[in-house]
């Protein structure tokens, strides 16, 4: 089982979460949930393989919400230790601090004690280095990234687990 959890004021990020996960549920087996963290089933995201956060890049970082709820899961006796923990990011500009929302997620995925994962270049085009950035919405190239993260991070969680 894969969770997605995302926070989105505005709906770009909650798109493209429907289309990781579209992309994740390509894989056999895959059953995969979508939650905003307002609703967050705190059982599943407990007994799921990988989580994957999707964050809204805000002033140069992921969204101070994200940060909070990251930081009190520990009260909802959640433990992400040895899930795969992955990340992806919507922004309005190429050069307005994407890959530094990615970044402290992922750094925040690694003090949960997660195995971090991506696809990295070695999975080839399109190639994901830290995360799927999404520039401007839900547009074809940023939901053909999405989905085929979604269907990476999946793979690989049933490759670990399910094998
Ligand atoms: C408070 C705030 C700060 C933002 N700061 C940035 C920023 O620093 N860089 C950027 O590229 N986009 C920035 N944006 C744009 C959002 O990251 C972008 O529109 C995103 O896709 C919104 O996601 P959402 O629709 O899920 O809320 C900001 C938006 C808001 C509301």
């Amino acid at each position: 089982m894969i969770s997605i959890v995302y926070f989105s004021e505005n709906g770009n990020t909650k798109s493209l979460a429907e289309v990781v996960a579209t992309g994740a549920r390509k894989i056999e087996n895959t059953k995969v949930n979508v939650f905003s963290i307002d609703d967050v089933d705190y059982d599943c995201l407990q007994k799921s393989d990988a989580v994957i956060i999707g964050s809204p890049t805000h002033y140069a970082n992921t969204c101070w919400q994200l940060k909070k709820w990251i930081d009190e899961l520990s009260s909802y006796n959640v433990n992400l230790e040895g899930k795969i923990g992955g990340v992806f990011v919507t922004a309005q500009y190429v050069q307005g601090g994407a890959d530094i929302a990615a970044l402290t997620l992922i750094q925040h995925l690694m003090v949960k004690g997660m195995l971090v994962y991506s696809g990295g270049c070695a999975m080839g085009k399109p190639y994901i280095h830290l995360a799927p950035v999404a520039i401007n919405g839900n547009d074809e190239f940023n939901a053909s990234l999405c989905d085929t993260f979604g269907q990476r991070v999946a793979q690989k969680a049933f490759d670990l687990f399910s094998k």
